[in-house]
């Protein structure tokens, strides 16, 4: 399999000759651990889920396997797109609301972990802290794939660098500008952007950077790949001659106590016809969505015709797909 002049190992087990060699572990976390190759497969297997006719071969791939989510915030996309992806391979998708299981009443995450692992063949969890979704791992014999913590958003991040690649042909070499809250998004698009050589201009008040460890190491993979991570609190300085204006809401779930200061403080950073202006002509526009229109981006910009968060939000579907025959052992081609 060979993508973006890349080739890509048909199997987990690392290529020796790859830099970046690593398997690809038993969850999927966040994407700084998943070997740049294996990014690169990712998308190439969520492409050829894309075209696959349906019915068709993928239909039956993961026949007899059952994911459960476990779900601790409100979701549209990450938990639909899990759940019809599950059932356009064949397998079954089990949601778990965190306030119905018995989580809710005391039992204990390891208990919960364990007994899920006997009936399960993978998670998908959403919660709040990064270190409750490494419990998860830690405790299940199961995959546990990252649905969404308050530091990062692997699933989505893939999505992205799907669509742009769609829609640009290419990504190495590519500006992203994210303006905005230095949230979940920001922290994961940098590590993305560090897999696959594409500069990412991350725009934001010095109080709503994003993660410094996540920098500080998306950096190191950055000098890699040919990639640039920059920080700048001036948006125009972020978006200027961007390919890709990307923005997420200010007001992440979780922090809605904190509401009417970011709205204060974020307010520069309003993704808008102006910060259009600076960016290329044909830059396009990436919202992980939910979006609130005249917050974080215009109507004008999130319904125009440069917009491509539908596409977007159609990716989750197929990369997660990708995910989904990676990780719950039944590699796809
Ligand atoms: N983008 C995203 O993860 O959306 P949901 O919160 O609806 O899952
Ligand atoms: N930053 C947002 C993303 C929602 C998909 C949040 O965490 O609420």
């Amino acid at each position: 399999m060979t993508i973006l002049g890349q080739s890509i190992p048909k199997t987990h087990l690392p290529s020796p000759s790859d830099s970046s060699s690593g398997g690809l572990g038993k969850d999927l976390l966040t994407l700084e651990t998943v070997p740049r190759h294996h990014v690169l497969r990712l998308l190439q297997i969520a492409r050829e889920l894309k075209a696959a006719p349906r019915p068709g071969r993928a239909s039956q791939w993961l026949s007899g396997l059952t994911l459960g989510l476990i779900f601790e915030k409100p979701s549209t996309r990450t938990r639909v797109s899990f759940e019809a992806g599950m059932n356009q391979l064949g397998g079954q998708a089990l949601f778990l609301s965190s306030e119905n299981i018995q989580l809710s009443r005391g039992e204990s995450l390891a208990d919960t972990a364990l007994v899920l692992s006997r009936y399960l063949d993978g998670l998908v969890v959403r919660t709040f802290e990064q270190s409750t979704l490494e419990a998860w791992a830690r405790h299940a014999t199961i995959p546990v794939i990252n649905g969404l913590t308050d530091l990062s958003h692997p699933c989505q991040a893939l999505a992205d660098l799907l669509t742009v690649l769609e829609h640009k042909g290419s990504l190495k070499g590519l500006k992203l500008a994210y303006l905005g809250d230095g949230n979940n998004i920001a922290n994961s698009l940098i590590e993305a952007g560090a897999k696959v050589g594409m500069h990412v201009a991350i725009g934001c008040p010095p109080n709503y950077a994003p993660d410094p460890t996540i920098i500080e190491s998306s950096r190191k993979e950055a000098a890699q790949t040919g990639a640039t991570i920059d920080i700048t609190s001036d948006p125009v300085e972020a978006a200027r001659n961007a390919d890709v204006l990307y923005t997420d809401v200010w007001t992440s779930m979780g922090q809605e106590e904190e509401q009417a200061q970011r709205l204060t403080a974020l307010a520069p950073y309003q993704l808008n016809e102006s910060l259009m202006a600076v960016a290329k002509p044909d830059a396009m526009v990436l919202h992980c969505l939910p979006a609130h229109r005249g917050e974080e981006i215009t109507a004008s910009v999130l319904d125009g015709p440069q917009s491509a968060v539908l596409d977007q939000a159609e990716n989750r579907l197929h990369v997660q797909k990708a995910i989904l025959t990676e990780w719950l052992g039944r590699p796809w081609s």
